[in-house]
């Protein structure tokens, strides 16, 4: 038996080329090792005010991206959270066994809610309760996330545990995996900060989307430094972030891509780079093009992936619902 593995993304913004060095990516190479449920999470999107028209065509891009990139449908599972209902049912029972000063220590939660005061909703507060749940209706050994989430899959697990401690073996108790060699891929224009999805600057982040010549551009204006060697060094973040992005397209080695550049100037780097770039992306967006010419075939294959899996969230939750005793 493969181990299963779950792992979520927000269909909020676009998909760019951190979420594919990152994520993507490793979601790709492990759907042949384990049993692969990749989901587009709509319902964590509305913890924030959305556009409904906007969500619902970002809610299909990322699907489509996913599958553009390379997550077969046939082998793994893709699909959108809002199709299987379990996800909202579960976190509320969730809800019931998870102290409020267990929330309350979430980072994630504090940094969010900062901006937003007291209009805050209720349910970004919850936002980890509806996590948990995702990842303990499908028996989920591992999860793949990003060091920012580590906390919320940990809360999955203590949930996880107390749930099973007071009714029995119930839940599979997950653990969050942090890729190792997962790139952190920084902003262009600011290669301090990480490139982010919610960016409005222009010449910030390479989405999978852009243009060949958006990708031209944004790569030429990349913020460097006055130095000249090309060389890995975490100290110099703007070079070091474009040989990062160079280093994880080509898969080749940092000496030998260091031996390729030397002498050379920031200028060459950079237009070496945009072809590196403009070139692995090609394929993804051609397949793309192709997923969404008919726009009821993304939906056929979503509407599959929520069929393939709901099978396994029903039988969870009658589990649990037949543990706690309603209905
Ligand atoms: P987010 O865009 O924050 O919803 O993240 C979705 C996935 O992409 C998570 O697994 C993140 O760890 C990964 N990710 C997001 N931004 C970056 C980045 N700049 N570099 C590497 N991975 C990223
Ligand atoms: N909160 C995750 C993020 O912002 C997305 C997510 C939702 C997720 N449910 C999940 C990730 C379950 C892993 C497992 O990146």
């Amino acid at each position: 038996m493969k181990k299963r593995v779950f792992s979520g993304i927000q269909p909020t913004g676009d998909l760019h080329i951190g979420n594919y060095l990152g994520a993507i990516q490793h979601w790709v190479k492990i759907q042949h090792e384990y049993d692969c449920i990749y989901c587009v999470v709509d319902l964590h999107a509305i913890t924030i005010p959305q556009d409904p028209r906007i969500l619902r065509a970002k809610t299909r891009e990322v699907a489509g991206l996913l599958i553009a990139s390379g997550i077969d449908p046939q082998i793994a599972s893709v699909f959108i959270q809002s199709h299987v209902h379990e996800h909202s049912e579960l976190t509320w029972i969730l809800n019931c066994f998870i102290p409020m000063g267990w929330m309350r220590r979430m980072t994630q939660f504090k940094e969010k809610s900062q901006k937003q005061k007291e209009e805050v909703s209720t349910a970004l507060f919850d936002y980890p309760a509806l996590m948990a749940a995702d990842i303990l209706l499908y028996n989920t050994d591992e999860v793949p996330v990003g060091e920012d989430q580590k906390q919320h899959v940990e809360l999955a697990r203590d949930v996880a545990q107390r749930f099973n401690s007071v009714y029995g073996d119930t839940f599979t108790v997950p653990k969050a995996v942090i890729a190792k060699t997962g790139a952190r891929i920084m902003a262009l224009d600011d290669p301090t900060q990480k490139m982010s999805k919610s960016e409005e600057q222009p010449g910030r982040v390479i989405n999978l989307l852009d243009s060949p010549d958006d990708i031209r551009n944004k790569i030429m204006r990349a913020t460097t430094d006055s130095l000249r060697e090309i060389r890995f060094d975490e100290d110099r973040p703007g070079i070091n972030n474009l040989l990062v992005i160079y280093e994880q397209f080509t898969r080749q080695g940092r000496e030998e891509i260091e031996g390729r550049f030397e002498g050379k100037g920031y200028v060459d780097l950079k237009r070496e780079l945009a072809e590196v770039v403009v070139e692995s992306l090609s394929p993804v967006q051609s397949r793309y093009r192709e997923l969404t010419a008919d726009p009821h075939h993304i939906d056929r294959l979503l509407a599959e992936g929520a069929d393939k899996v709901r099978p396994i969230a029903e039988k969870t939750l009658a589990r649990v619902r037949d543990m706690v005793g309603i209905g």
